[in-house]
């Protein structure tokens, strides 16, 4: 491709595309944001007028898909909007980046997958931490045994989720488990390098909050090799994000593990019993490292490895907790593996983009309540 910056739009302009997507893309030097696709006429104008970009609405987004104005689609939508967003940007040649969980179901995962390969577009799922320094290092570590033999992974991630917030009304899908549990769960699939092959899950809901799903759920999950992960996920607690992996050599401790920000020092504490010792790594932009990533695989027409397939991983076991807490029972994965997992050449160490606070965002129903 002769174009050295890939033109992007963004699909819905929610919290995750004001307050991150939008400034991080600007400190990637392979990538320009030109338009935003919105529903919101208020945000078209005052996200237009602040990005210099154009602005659309969904009605326009065939045409602008076939315009020739833009290379690249950034889907963030809730999440049962996905599917519909990246098949029409696929069909029409263009590249997808689409936040997680993937989809609502594996068959439009698998779908998004058939589109791609009959495409000449590439699909990345947006998972930053795949590109982030501490994560990467971490994954590194695990798989090249300096824990000993991995046994055990558990996490706690939770946050107190506004009912108003599109996650807070749209059932299992916009709720904990995808939302949420989609972290320690491609951690865990991650360190591990494998792929999980059953599943239990227990869910509460407290009577005093207003969702229409479980908004606390703690989930098993068996991998091969005698190893477990397990995690707990609420919308109705306090914040909280940590998980530990244990081997059979040292215990790693992470907090904070899972989030982001120009503050945030992902960090993680080795423990041998003998010794403790502390790694902090400094923040990145970890969405304009992933737009970096991404630019670069389309720019050098290479297949980016968080792909459909790593969503579709994901979305897979997702779909088994919900059966699981439908049922009570403990659901069976058909064993699967990767061939790819994260490697170090994925590092992005951009600098962070001062991030707008919530107030500062326009039209959006923030999800912290
Ligand atoms: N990678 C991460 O760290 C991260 C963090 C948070 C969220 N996410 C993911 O990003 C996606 C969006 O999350 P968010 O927190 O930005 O959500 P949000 O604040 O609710 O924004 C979603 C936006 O989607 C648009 N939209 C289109 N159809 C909609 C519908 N039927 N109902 C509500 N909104 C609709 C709206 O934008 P317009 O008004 O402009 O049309 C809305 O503002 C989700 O898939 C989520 O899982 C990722």
């Amino acid at each position: 491709m002769s174009r050295q910056k890939i033109r992007y739009a963004v699909i819905g302009g929610g919290q995750i595309s004001q307050q991150a997507f939008m400034p991080g893309i600007g400190q990637a030097d392979n990538a320009e944001l030109v338009a935003l696709i919105t529903g919101d006429a208020k945000k078209a104008d005052a996200l237009a007028d602040q990005c210099g970009i154009q602005a659309h609405t969904y009605d326009d987004y065939e045409t602008l898909l076939r315009s020739g104005d833009i290379d690249a689609v950034y889907v963030a939508t809730p999440n049962f909007r996905h599917t519909s967003f990246v098949m029409a940007a696929l069909d029409a040649g263009i590249h997808v980046l689409c936040e997680k969980p993937l989809a609502t179901s594996v068959e439009e995962c698998e779908k998004m997958i058939e589109a791609q390969r009959s495409s000449n577009a590439k699909l990345m799922t947006a998972y930053r931490l795949h590109c982030e320094p501490g994560s990467v290092d971490l994954f590194t570590r695990a798989r090249r045994g300096d824990f000993g033999t991995l046994r055990a992974f558990s996490a706690s991630f939770s946050q107190n989720v506004d009912e108003r917030n599109s996650r807070g009304h749209n059932g299992y899908w916009g709720g904990p488990v995808p939302d949420m549990g989609a972290y320690p769960l491609n951690e865990a699939r991650q360190l591990f390098a494998a792929e999980p092959i059953a599943v239990q899950a227990i869910g509460t809901q407290d009577p005093t909050r207003g969702f229409d799903f479980h908004d606390t759920v703690a989930v098993t999950l068996l991998f091969p090799e005698n190893r477990t992960a397990q995690f707990t996920v609420s919308y109705a607690t306090a914040a909280i994000e940590t998980f530990s992996l244990i081997g059979t050599q040292a215990t790693v401790h992470a907090s904070p593990c899972f989030g982001f920000g120009p503050e945030l020092e992902l960090t993680y504490v080795v423990d041998t019993g003998e010794a403790r010792q502390t790694y902090r790594f400094e923040p990145v932009d970890q969405f304009g490292g992933e737009v970096q990533y991404f630019s670069d695989c389309i720019l050098n027409d290479r297949q980016p490895e968080p792909d459909g397939e790593e969503g579709l991983m994901d979305v897979r076991v997702l779909a088994a907790i919900e059966q699981a807490l439908d049922t009570g029972r403990t659901i069976e994965l058909e064993p699967r593996s990767r061939d790819r997992y994260v490697t170090s050449e994925q590092t992005q160490t951009l600098t962070p983009a001062a991030m707008p606070s919530e107030d500062q965002l326009v039209g959006v129903i923030t999800q912290s309540a």
